[in-house]
């Protein structure tokens, strides 16, 4: 996996300025443009982020409030630094990108109380090139063994009323499942979710996150004037860690861009995540599916058992016969086991009973005839304690049927009051993960604890939804054409979506009352633009019956080799390219907002001295997601790398090409 070698060499490329005073320690980026410090002041820790010269996070608190002791902040002095710098590039087994380079400089240094308790904590700090991570460590220590953290006090300090892209941070039911609102940091007034993406003009972009959570609590912002506080998310007992040293806490990000698109491009909380642990990767497989799904949501099926129930094998069969048909290689199938029929969170789901009409054993081998698999599903209702009792059971039993993946959801807050992102869940997902990885088995996550990376570490860990995805779209007001010109800066740095795009019908024949809110066009634009390795076409077989745009969806691949951002304005529009891992062929998404939009796009990333056959999906002249949103024009023509194409999005219209490389 390592393409080059480490090297990890104390002491090169850092400055370090250690004053008896004001205790400052300074480390710039590999390339010099971003500068952290790291100071005391009245014996109490801060950090400074300063970006070209210029202060970007101002001075900002770190440390630590804990139950039934003193908080860690007061009364420390620092009594070691170390420093390093590191330069690796390794590979994603599957990935928006192959290979991803990890240059950072690095500083520890070790905090420890005067007086009193003594008590010691690490600041860990990676300064990269696109921004910067650090996290607390806490040793084994004296008198520090089991404790409860009731507040992380770590702020980010910006520099100025920032405008922000942000969803509220969690609420009764529904975790993330929001549409954005923008605003400058000052007007927010509530909790937000991570990722949070800021703007300064049209060269400055800050997007604050976490990296590797595992075993602690979610965090969240809390904006107050400029200032954004961590707010960790409680246990349904007002905890927020339970935790003893020596332990270290997830990595908080602030990812720093010159342009949006190179947000999209930075690499950053991968980085910070610990190598791939898993040995035999064999089953994990990028791809397309089809399922059993979006007909439950127009009610057109039913999950319960009943004449229109869904998941009954002669229909499994018919998406089995289309997916092998049109080369989608996953199945999924909603709705095929017991407990459908009461409330979801009673937790009265079983994971091994299948309803009389699904009989697995003959599905998966008519599947395996057909060169297809089954995308196995577990919705909890969010009753983690019926999901738990069965947890080893629910994933042998597709194991042994030679189910690879499985999709799993978490409707609703689960019972018990925990809340999606707080530790008790987070502790919940992380065994779910290890789990399905001792049985052979993929994920994909609904209504997930965020993505922090950790698919590096568990690269079984392959997609998730953690967004008002494309469901909304059938049966409520629907995600307006900017929602997806947005996801792209925010929730999609976390790491992969699925939003589950491909519906043709636009304006929902089953469901009067409901519609898509974009053209046709788009929803293949999503494909490009919004990157999951499992991507679904989601809409009912029928409606891809004849359809010439479908070729589009047959064609575009869901594992890349490249990645690159022609032109982004957040909530606007964006143009992605990316470079199939397994071709020479590129790909091209183009989506906007409600706005029509005119691009101009240099082809410079293809092949120097080749010919590319363009495959070009665009929205007609007349399209219009209001009026006219199936009016898509397909073209063909030959262009080389030193051609530029002019794109027409209409309103809430996108465009999508593949370009092919000629022999
Ligand atoms: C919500 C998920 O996001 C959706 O994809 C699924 O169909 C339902 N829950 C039922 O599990
Ligand atoms: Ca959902």
């Amino acid at each position: 996996m390592m393409l080059r070698a480490k090297t990890f060499v104390a002491g090169l490329l850092i400055l370090i300025l250690a004053t008896a005073c004001s205790s400052e320690t300074v480390v710039l980026s590999p390339d010099g443009s971003i500068e952290l410090q790291f100071k005391l002041v009245n014996d109490q820790p801060f950090y400074q982020v300063k970006k070209d010269g210029a202060v970007l996070v101002t001075d900002s608190q770190l440390g630590f409030e804990i139950q039934n002791q003193s908080a860690i902040r007061d009364n420390l002095q620092i009594i070691d630094v170390q420093q390093s710098t590191f330069d690796e590039t390794w590979s994603q087994p599957w990935g928006e990108v192959k290979n991803i380079r990890n240059h950072y400089n690095g500083l520890v240094v070790t905090l420890q109380e005067k007086s009193n308790l003594q008590r010691i904590v690490k600041l860990n700090f990676r300064v990269f090139d696109d921004g910067l991570g650090f996290r607390y460590e806490f040793p084994e220590q004296e008198n520090l063994k089991d404790f409860v953290i009731t507040n992380e006090l770590t702020a980010f300090n910006m520099w100025s009323d920032l405008k922000a892209w942000w969803i509220p941070a969690y609420g009764d039911e529904i975790d993330s499942e929001f549409l954005f609102s923008q605003n400058n940091l000052s007007e927010i007034g509530q909790k937000v979710h991570t990722p949070f993406t800021m703007e300064a003009g049209d060269s400055l972009f800050v997007s604050i996150h976490e990296a590797a959570l595992v075993d602690y609590a979610g965090m969240t912002l809390n904006p107050v004037g400029k200032e954004l506080k961590c707010d960790l998310v409680p246990w349904s007992t007002g905890e927020k860690v339970k935790t003893s040293a020596p332990m270290k806490t997830p990595w908080r990000t602030i990812q720093i861009a010159k342009s949006a698109g190179d947000l999209i491009t930075s690499y950053l909380v991968l980085n910070l995540n610990e190598p791939n642990k898993l040995q035999d990767l064999g089953y994990v497989k990028p791809e397309k599916y089809n399922g059993i799904w979006w007909g439950m949501h127009l009610n057109k099926y039913t999950w319960k058992k009943g004449p229109n129930h869904g998941a009954a094998s002669p229909v499994v069969k018919q998406y089995i016969d289309f997916a092998a048909a049109n080369g989608l290689s996953g199945v999924l199938v909603e709705g095929w086991n017991e407990g459908w029929d009461y409330d979801w969170s009673l937790g009265r789901f079983n994971f091994t009973t299948p309803y009389p009409d699904f009989d697995l054993a003959d599905l998966s081998q008519y599947a395996q005839e057909h060169n297809v698999g089954l995308i196995g599903h577990h919705e909890t209702g969010g009753n983690i304690e019926n999901y738990e009792s069965q947890l080893p059971e629910a994933f042998a039993f597709y194991q042994k049927h030679g189910v690879h993946s499985v999709k799993t959801g978490y409707v609703t807050r689960q019972p018990s009051g925990e809340f999606h992102q707080g530790q008790y869940m987070v502790r919940h997902y992380q065994r779910v993960v290890e789990m399905a990885a001792a049985h052979q088995i993929a994920l994909d996550i609904h209504e997930p604890v965020k993505a922090t990376g950790l698919r590096r570490t568990y690269p079984n860990l392959m997609t998730r939804e953690g967004a008002r995805g494309t469901e909304y779209e059938a049966w409520s007001a629907g995600n307006p054409p900017e929602h997806t010109v947005i996801l792209p800066f925010t929730r999609c740095l976390a790491g992969p979506l699925d939003y589950t795009p491909g519906i043709f019908d636009i304006l929902i024949e089953e469901r009067p009352e409901n519609r898509v809110h974009t053209t046709l066009a788009k929803q293949l634009a999503l494909y490009v633009t919004i990157y999951s390795p499992l991507q679904m076409a989601a809409d009912l077989p029928e409606n891809y019956e004849g359809q010439p745009a479908f070729q589009f969806i047959r064609d575009v691949p869901t594992d890349w080799e490249e990645t690159r951002v022609l032109n982004a304005k957040i909530g606007d529009y964006l143009t992605i390219v990316r470079k199939d891992r397994n071709s020479d062929d590129w790909y091209l998404g183009s989506a906007t907002d409600e706005q029509a939009k005119e691009l101009s796009i240099d082809l410079g990333f293809l092949l120097p001295n080749r010919k590319y056959q363009a495959e070009i999906y665009a929205d007609a002249a007349d399209a219009d997601m209001e009026s006219n949103p199936t009016a898509i024009e397909i073209t063909s023509s030959t262009v080389t790398a030193t051609d530029q194409l002019e794109l027409k999005l209409a309103p809430g219209g996108g465009q999508a090409i593949r370009f092919h490389l000629l022999e």
